[in-house]
C-alpha cells in the first residue's frame, strides 16, 4: 500500500518557500502520534529536497545514527538526478528514473509492508499520476502561508477520494482519504 502521510498547513503547503518548517514547530500542542503508523512502513519514498532537509536539519552525514534512530535498518528511495551523499551505514537508494520504471523495484522491496510516501508533493503527484498512491493523511496545522512547496499539484476530484476518518488532536486535523481509481472528472 502506498501512503502519503504528511504535515500541511491549512491552505495547503509542506514547506515554506525555503524548505522551512517553522510554521509547523511553531504550534505548541499536541501532535498525532505517528508510531502505529511509521510501525507499518517497510520502504521510505521521497525526493531530493526532502531528503537534504533531512540530512542538514539534523546533520545525520556527521551523526548517522540519528539516521537509524528514526528509519532503522529500512530502506530509502531517494528520487534525484544528482550524485547525493548519504550518511554512513544508512540503507539509501537514489533512483533517477520515472515513479512507472521504479514502481516494480519499489513494490519488490516493500513486500507486504507500507510504503510511506513522504514528498515532496509532485513526487506524490507522479505516484497518483502512476495509479500508485492509495491513501492520504494530512495533518492540518494551524498556519497559512503566501507561499511555499504545495501538498499536492494535482487535480484530483471528488470521485476519486474517499473520506475514511478525520481526528482533532491538539491544535491539528488529521483527515485521512483513500484514493480511488479513475481520472480527474471522469
Ligand atoms: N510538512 C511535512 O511534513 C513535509 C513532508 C515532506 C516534505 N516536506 C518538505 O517539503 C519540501 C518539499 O520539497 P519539493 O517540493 O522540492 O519536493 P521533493 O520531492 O522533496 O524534491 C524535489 C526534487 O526531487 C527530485 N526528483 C523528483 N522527482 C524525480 C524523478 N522522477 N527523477 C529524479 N529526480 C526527481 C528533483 O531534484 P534533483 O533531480 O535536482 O535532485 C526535484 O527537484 C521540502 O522542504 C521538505 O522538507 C515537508
Amino acid at each position: 500500500m502506498f501512503i502519503f502521510n504528511t504535515a500541511t498547513t491549512a491552505n495547503g503547503f509542506l514547506a515554506d518557500s525555503h524548505d522551512s518548517l517553522e510554521w509547523l514547530f511553531q504550534v505548541k500542542s499536541e501532535a498525532p502520534d505517528m508510531e502505529p503508523f511509521t510501525r507499518t512502513v517497510s520502504v521510505f519514498v521521497m525526493g531530493s529536497s526532502t531528503y537534504e532537509w533531512l540530512l542538514n536539519t539534523e546533520n545525520m552525514l556527521k551523526h548517522p545514527e540519528k539516521w537509524t534512530g528514526f528509519f532503522g535498518e529500512r530502506p530509502s528511495y531517494v528520487f534525484t538526478s544528482r550524485d547525493l551523499p548519504a550518511p554512513p551505514g544508512a540503507d539509501v537508494r537514489f533512483l533517477n528514473s520515472s515513479v512507472p520504471e521504479a514502481l516494480p523495484t519499489i513494490t519488490e522491496t516493500a513486500g507486504h509492508g507500507t510504503v510511506w510516501v513522504m514528498g515532496g508533493g509532485d513526487l506524490v503527484g507522479q505516484f497518483l499520476d502512476a495509479g500508485a498512491l492509495d491513501r492520504i493523511i494530512m495533518t492540518l496545522a494551524p498556519a497559512f502561508l503566501d507561499s511555499g512547496k504545495p501538498l499536492l499539484p494535482r487535480t484530483v476530484y471528488p470521485n476519486r477520494l474517499t473520506l475514511k476518518g478525520a481526528r482533532t488532536v491538539g491544535q491539528f486535523v488529521e483527515i485521512t482519504y483513500d484514493v480511488v481509481g479513475s481520472s480527474p472528472g471522469a
